[in-house]
């Protein structure tokens, strides 16, 4: 069984940046964080996809922004950064995509698509948004999201494996040059999870990979953003630099 109730957390008075927070993983963060009275702010680049999570989020309206952008391009970032309305407390770097083949296969064009969304993305969001955090505050939080697969690797997703540890090598050095600036900095490295990403592939394959996981089921997006909401949180002051599997203790 998964967990879909929510932890009681209080963001009130915070602002929380999503990147692909429209779909899949972003968008059960982002409804958690409207819902602990957090303001957010969606950054994804599917168009569709954002419009019917704000139908869907329509009662948060007071508290909801959401704007177009390509994480892996500077310019749109910069005007996305620009047209935000408010100063920042939490970046979520949850955008990503894959584009998997065998090493063998694999075309120039998949690998650039992958590091430029999942690797180069952290990096043009991060350094765009970092003037606009509340320089006040002593609670700022970056949570970015990585795999499993940046951890153990994967067949079929050099692209994918090296961006998402990237991500982490990333994370460490970010948790350690701005700890003493009063931000954390974390990634969670969720296992594999049930959203439209993992509906791309082979019912065979999603049963192979949940007889993976001790468990005994892949995860559910809630599992995701309840790691993502409690180091985002006042009481995860003392987690920085650090990666947290959310995976079930699956075995690769
Ligand atoms: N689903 C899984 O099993 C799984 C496992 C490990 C890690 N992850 C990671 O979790 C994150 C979310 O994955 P998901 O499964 O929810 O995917 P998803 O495809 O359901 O959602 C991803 C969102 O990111 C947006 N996006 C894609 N490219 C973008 C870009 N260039 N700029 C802005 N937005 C962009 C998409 O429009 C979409 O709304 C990704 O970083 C993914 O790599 C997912």
């Amino acid at each position: 069984m998964s967990n879909s109730s929510n932890i009681n957390f209080d963001f009130k008075n915070k602002t929380a940046v999503i990147t692909g927070g429209a779909q899949g993983i972003g968008f059960t963060i982002t409804q958690k964080f409207l819902a602990a009275g957090a303001r957010v702010s969606i950054w994804d680049f599917s168009e569709a996809a954002l419009a019917t999570a704000k139908a869907e989020l329509g009662q948060y309206a007071a508290q909801l922004h959401t704007t177009k952008v390509d994480v892996g391009n500077r310019d749109s970032v910069g005007a996305a950064a620009a047209s935000l309305p408010w100063a920042v407390d939490i970046l979520v770097n949850n955008a990503g995509i894959t584009r998997d083949k065998s090493f063998a296969k694999m075309a120039p064009e998949d690998w650039d698509a992958v590091i430029s969304t999942n690797l180069t993305g952290l990096f043009n969001v991060t350094k765009a948004l970092f003037e606009k955090f509340n320089a006040t505050s002593l609670h700022k939080r970056i949570v970015n999201i990585s795999s499993v697969v940046g951890l153990y690797g994967n067949f079929g997703q050099t692209n994918y494996a090296a961006a998402k540890a990237g991500v982490i090598g990333m994370t460490k050095t970010w948790g350690k040059e701005l700890g003493r600036k009063g931000y954390t900095v974390n990634a969670v490295a969720p296992g594999f999870i049930a959203t439209a990403m993992t509906k791309q592939m082979p019912k065979e394959t999603l049963d192979q990979m949940a007889g993976k996981v001790p468990v005994a089921r892949l995860g559910e997006t809630d599992d995701i953003a309840n790691a993502v909401m409690f180091l985002s949180s006042e009481q995860a002051s003392y987690i920085n630099a650090t990666v947290i599997s959310v995976d079930g203790g699956i075995v690769l």
